[in-house]
């Protein structure tokens, strides 16, 4: 299963969300590759505090715009189960790349309407990649949502009520996903009875779901996107 954490926008959680799920994917037993597409280099630089401190840390490899040439990602992608790549905001090249060789983009979004206007450039990358990949699955994932907000209340109804596909799982904005990186874990390993946890199990649950072709409540091929 490769997954891409993508989307124009910066700073909605692409990098947080994408060390979780590899974290949560190696404490199944899986073997994991995290792809860090982003010269910013978060996931990498991650990796290297993860493994100097000891804790599970997947293979973390940087690759850029060429990812999908037959002789890198998907030959590379074949010793793992889980591979998942962290694209960086704003670079239509590697994006389409990284798309070009995923089985699943996941867009986060934050729970603002600015975020959500962000998301229709993305669409765009993603209908251009579906041209080339019909069986490309997208979809969006609420983060960094504040229940208590009438903004977070309102997230899913704003993102659905546009057409855009939109994961059942969501995650809060918790201090322990910050805490998680810096400490150089996931929150699963971090503080595994957080909800931070759960909310990365129960993510990495559905996404399993929807690779393997079982229908799930809120995501879907993106017709929104190819249409
Ligand atoms: N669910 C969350 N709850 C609380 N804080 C979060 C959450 N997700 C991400 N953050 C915080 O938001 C900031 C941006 O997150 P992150 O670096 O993952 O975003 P990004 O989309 O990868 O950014 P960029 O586009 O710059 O690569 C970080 O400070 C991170 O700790
Ligand atoms: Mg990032």
């Amino acid at each position: 299963m490769i997954i891409a954490l993508t989307g124009q926008k910066g700073g909605v959680g692409k990098s947080t969300t994408a060390i979780g799920l590899a974290v949560a994917g190696l404490e199944r037993g899986l073997r994991v590759l995290l792809v860090d597409a982003d010269p910013q280099g978060t996931a990498r630089t991650w990796g290297d505090v993860a493994a100097e401190a000891g804790h599970p840390t997947p293979t973390v490899i940087a690759m850029g715009a060429t990812m999908h040439k037959p002789d890198q990602l998907p030959t590379l992608s074949k010793n793992y189960d889980l591979t998942i790549i962290d694209c960086p905001p704003r670079h239509g090249d590697v994006q389409r790349s990284a798309l070009m060789v995923s089985h699943i983009a996941i867009l986060p979004c934050g729970p603002s309407a600015a975020d959500a206007w962000a998301l229709t450039a993305s669409l765009d990358v993603i209908a251009e990649a579906r041209t080339m990949r019909e069986t490309l699955q997208a979809c969006v994932l609420i983060t960094r949502k504040q229940s208590r907000t009438a903004l977070g209340k309102g997230a899913r109804d704003v993102l659905e009520a546009s057409g855009l596909p939109v994961l059942s799982t969501e995650l809060g904005y918790r201090v322990a996903y910050q805490e998680a990186i810096a400490a150089g874990q996931g929150p699963t390993g971090f503080s595994p009875r957080d909800n931070a946890a759960s909310e990365i199990r129960t993510l990495l649950d559905e996404l399993e779901t929807l690779f393997h072709g079982k229908e799930t409540s809120g995501c879907y091929l993106a017709q929104a996107a190819a249409s």
